[in-house]
Order: structure tokens, then sequence, then C-alpha cells
């Protein structure tokens, strides 16, 4: 260590021994032993007589900090000599010795300087500080910062503060004059406890010291949080495709916003927006705290292709910051409707005599499903003289294929049947009912061709001969039939015909022996347009009663008494021979 020992001021030392003081400096913290200055010389003692006269020095102080050695009369320091412990940090710093020398008594006051060296660092009450600061807190506010302290004084105490370099804070120091010196952190770039949450920093205090110390202290800075983000959802768009046909409880998709904010700030809940005036978000339940979508009703393809849901994430802080999302939602559509069939007739009978190709009906196939679930085919079951015939997509005409008889089906039920191409495919059916109408294609019929009667002569005027009914297969006009006689002009003379019934009356009574027989014909005559008959031949024999006494007759005959008669060979059944 360099050790340096300044005597001040050789006259003025004089001058102070001889009103009996003299005076030193030494600079503290000296090794042991370093001279101090020659006592004896400076009170013109002899060095030979010091021990002689018990020359001693005696420290004012509870410390002997010095000594004198009493063969070169050297004051030498004997203690480590710590300023700041003997004087604390006021400027000036002495200690005082009595030197004694006896035979002649003799008292010498000795003033030591003691210089301050720079061995203390200026140093802070505590190692660290901590502050709390809201991240809204604005550009050129200040916190006071505690200052240094160092127990060296002058120039070895602290002249100087710095700051760690960092881009948010200043450093403001104040001194002079009468005021204390005051340390301020004034705060320069706003702080965001998102990007920093912590912001350390180092307060240094410098000494003036040559070489200078420091000392220092760590200053902690917390950024508090205030609700200055929004949530943000991993995506604008959600997009979920979805089948119909999924069970109640489907999760469906998770939407997620994040918040940098904390704690509460950053903590989302979830919601729907616009579920009051749209019945579409009654299918769905959001999660408030997963932003899980779940399934909690029915989809259907057919209602809803496509849905659009609107996501609202809001955070929880005092004034809450809500952000949007949409979820679009494809419905998938499943083969879960069986195709319908409507029937529109076009005539409420078909003619018995139409037409192959006559149409008959309407037929519109649907099927609410999508694709290859919604594309329909019809055909008609069984055998039927009727077919379906497609005029374009889905639309078909029901038209007559073959002869149709009302007389021997007067109604037919059709069964249509639709099936779709989903798989499984589904299909329904539906039965047309298509009644037949008359048409006046039979003529009215009887039941032979040759009636015989055989009627008692002398029977009363106005018995019944016979009755002729005929049969008509069609109906109502076209089976409504007249009756009326034909042929024999003769025949009304003596027979009449009820014309509705087709019941004969005699007109006379009947002689046997003026005549045997008679035929005419009844003809039956429907009421259709045109009318359809047909004639019935009847023959009348009358039989021979005893009414007359026997009488001989003569032979007419000229080849004697054989009686003959000659019939044409081309005689047919029912001829009638007079
Ligand atoms: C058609 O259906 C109706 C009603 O089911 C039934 O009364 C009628 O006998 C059926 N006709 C034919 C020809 O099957
Ligand atoms: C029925 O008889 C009348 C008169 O003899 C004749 O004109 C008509 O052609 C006959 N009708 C039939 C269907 O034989």
């Amino acid at each position: 260590m360099d050790v340096s020992v300044w005597i001040l001021f050789p006259l003025l030392c004089l001058w102070e021994a001889s009103s009996g003081q003299i005076s030193y400096s030494v600079s503290e913290e000296v090794n042991k032993g370093t001279a101090v200055g020659n006592i004896a010389k400076d009170l013109n003692l002899n060095v030979q007589e010091l021990e002689s006269r018990m020359f001693q020095v005696v420290s004012e102080s509870s410390k002997k900090y010095f000594d004198v050695n009493l063969k070169s009369g050297v004051l030498f320091v004997n203690e480590r000599i710590d300023r700041e412990e003997i004087c604390g940090t006021s400027e000036k710093c002495s200690l005082s010795v009595q030197a004694i020398a006896h035979n002649p008594m003799s008292i010498f006051r000795v003033e030591i300087v003691i210089l301050d060296i720079n061995d203390n660092a200026p140093s802070f009450s505590v190692n660290s500080l901590t502050l709390n600061l809201t991240e809204n807190i604005v550009t050129g506010e200040r916190f006071l910062l505690p200052v240094a302290k160092d127990v060296d004084v002058g120039s070895n105490s602290v002249k100087a503060y710095k700051l760690s370099p960092n881009e948010h804070f200043s450093l403001d120091v104040q001194s002079g004059g009468e005021q204390s010196v005051s340390a301020e952190l004034v705060l320069q770039k706003p702080l965001d406890r998102e990007k920093q949450a912590v912001i350390q920093l180092v307060l240094t205090a410098v000494d003036g010291g040559k070489p200078p110390i420091s000392g220092t202290l760590k200053i902690i800075i917390h950024v508090m949080d205030i609700n200055d983000n929004s949530p943000i959802f991993s995506k604008s768009l959600y997009k979920v495709k979805v089948a119909e046909n999924v069970k109640i409880g489907y999760k469906l998709i998770r939407v997620e916003a994040t918040d940098i904010d904390e704690g509460m700030n950053g903590e989302i809940v979830y919601s729907f927006v616009g579920h009051g005036n749209n019945k579409e978000y009654d299918i769905f339940s959001i999660d408030p705290h997963s932003g899980e979508i779940s399934v909690i009703g029915d989809l259907n393809y057919e209602a809803n292709v496509g849905i659009e849901l609107r996501v609202q994430a809001a955070d929880q802080g005092q004034y809450p910051k809500t952000t949007h999302c949409k979820v679009l939602v494809e419905v998938i559509d499943m083969n879960d409707n069986a195709p319908q069939i409507s029937v529109t007739s076009l005539m409420s009978t078909v003619r018995e005599d139409s037409e192959s190709g006559a149409a008959v009906a309407l037929v519109m196939l649907s099927d609410k499903d999508g694709g290859k679930n919604g594309v329909v085919n019809g055909h008609i079951s069984g055998t039927v003289p009727f077919k379906l015939q497609s005029s374009y997509k889905n639309q078909y005409s029901l038209v007559v294929d073959g002869p149709l008889d009302r007389e021997r089906h007067p109604q037919y039920n059709i069964t249509i049947t639709a099936v779709d191409e989903g798989t499984p495919p589904l299909s329904s059916t539906s039965v047309v009912t298509v009644h037949i109408s008359d048409v006046n294609d039979n003529p009215p019929c009887f039941p032979e061709p040759i009636v015989n009667v055989y009627l008692r002569e002398n029977s009363p005027v106005g018995d019944l001969v016979v009755s002729v009914i005929a049969h008509d297969a069609d109906e109502n006009d076209n089976a409504h039939i007249s009756y009326s006689l034909k042929g024999n002009a003769m025949a009304s003379s003596l027979i009449n015909i009820n014309d509705l019934t087709g019941e004969i009356y005699s007109l006379q009574s009947f002689n046997y022996e003026e005549t045997k027989r008679f035929q005419f014909q009844v003809q039956a005559t429907d009421g259709g347009v045109p009318p359809l008959s047909s004639n019935v031949t009847v023959n009348v024999f009358i039989q021979d009663e005893n009414d007359n006494t026997p009488v001989i007759l003569p032979p007419y005959s000229d080849q004697g008494s054989v009686n003959s008669e000659n019939i044409p060979y081309s005689a047919e059944a029912g001829y009638f021979y007079q």
C-alpha cells in the first residue's frame, strides 16, 4: 500500500510547537508502523534523551492509534485507523495525542489529521426495490428512488448515478443548493405487460474517488395487467361438416380464442351471438369455458343445408373486451326421407274405349334428400293395362297401355312404387284407383234366339202370352232396353208388347181351328248413342181344346185320302208352314 505522510507547513508547525501544538496528517487505513512524523525533532527534543525523559504519547481516545519510537523519535501508526469509524461522515477528522516528557515535565498536544481515502463504496439502504406499475401509466410519470450513501467524504462521496440501459425509463437526479439529492425514474416509453411483464434495472451510484467505487440497487418492476387486449380466435371462420343424423350430444367442433391479458382480463367465456332471433341456434349448445359446440337438437339437411353460427369470446375484465367468429356447419344428407308420390287425376273416369297412350293422371315423384338419396324412379307393380311414361325429371304420366273393358274390369287399383337411389334405398307406394266408364259396346242379348210359346185356344183376351227379356252388359242408358215388335204386320193385330218389360199380351182369343200357329220378332234396343239392338223370334203354337163336335172331312187330295205336305229342303228351325 502506498503510504504517504504529509508534514503540513513546517512554519505552521513551528508556530504550533511554540503554542504547544503540532499537527500531522496521515491517511486512514495505512499499515501499522507507518511513520507519521519525527515528533522528537519537531518538538525540538534530543533523541538521545527520549528514553531518559520517559517520552510517551497518550491517546485521547480509547484506542492507542499512535506510538513513538524512542530510538528514532518517529511517531508511527499503531492501530488500523478507519476515518469513518472515528469521524463518521464529517468532513474534518483528526485524532489528538498528548506527547509527554519528564525531567522537566513537558506536555505537547499533537493533532493528527486523518485523511480520507476512498475505501467505502456508495451503498443503498436496501439491496433491491420492487415497484408494481400498471401498464397504462403515461410517459413522464416519476417514481422516487432511494439514494445511496457513501461514508467517505468529499470527492470520495457519491458523485453520480447511472441507470442500466433500458427502453422504458430514464433517470433524473436532482441535487444542489440546500436540497438533498433525489433520484427519480421517469417513464419514457409506455409499458406493455404482454411484451415484458418484469423489467429489471440496476441503479448504480458512483463516488468521485480515484479510482471510483460504485454501489448498486436492483430495481424490479412488475408490470401490472390492465384489460388492454381483446380475445383473438384461432380462426375467424371455422368450417365443419356433419351428417344430419348425428346423435344428441355429438361434439361438433371446438372454437378457441386466446387473450394475452392476465387473470380475469384473459379469462374467456364463449357464447352464441344472435341466438335470440334464430331458431337454428336451438340445435346447438356451446360450452362457455371450453368453446366446444355440441349438437343438442335435430339437424335436418332438408331444412338446413348450411347453418352459420356466430360465436363471441368475451374476457372477464372489469370492462370486458369481445371478439367474434363464424362457424359454418355443412349438414350432410343421409337417406332419411322416403320418396313422395303425388297423383293428379286428369279425368274422373276413363272410357273403356280409350286408346293406348291416353293420359289418365299426372304422377309427381319427389324426395327431400339431396344427391343420389334424392334421385327417384317410379314404376307400376303388377300387370295392368297402364304404364308410367316419363315426361321429364320426376314427372310421369299414367297412360293407358292396353285394351280396357269396363264389363270385365270396371276399376283398377294401380300401385305406383317410387324408389330412391340411396344406400340403402327407400321406397314408397301409392295406389291410384282408376274407374272405367261405360261405352255402348254391348247390344241387348236374348238368352235364346227363338222362343216357342204354346197357347191354349179360347184363352181370354189380354192374357200374358210370353215375356221376352234381353240383357245388356253395358250400364245405365247403354243398358236401358226397350222392346218392339218387328216383321209380321199381322202379328200386331194379334198381340201387343209392353216396350219396357218385354211382356207380350194377346189382343184376341185364339181359335185353333182358325189359327194353329204364328210367328213374330221382338227387337230389343238399348238407350246408347248410337243404340244397339238384337232380335228374338217368337213362335206361338195354339193348342187345341175339345170345343167342336167331330166332323168327318172329305179328303182333299186328288191322289186319294193320303194327307201330305211339302216342306222346303232349306227350311230352318222355326220355319212356319201355312
Ligand atoms: C280397389 O281398392 C278398393 C279399396 O281398397 C277395393 O274396395 C276394391 O275392391 C279394389 N278393386 C280391385 C279391382 O282390386
Ligand atoms: C231384326 O229384324 C228386323 C226386321 O226383320 C231387321 O230389320 C233387323 O236387321 C234385325 N236385326 C238383327 C240384329 O238381326
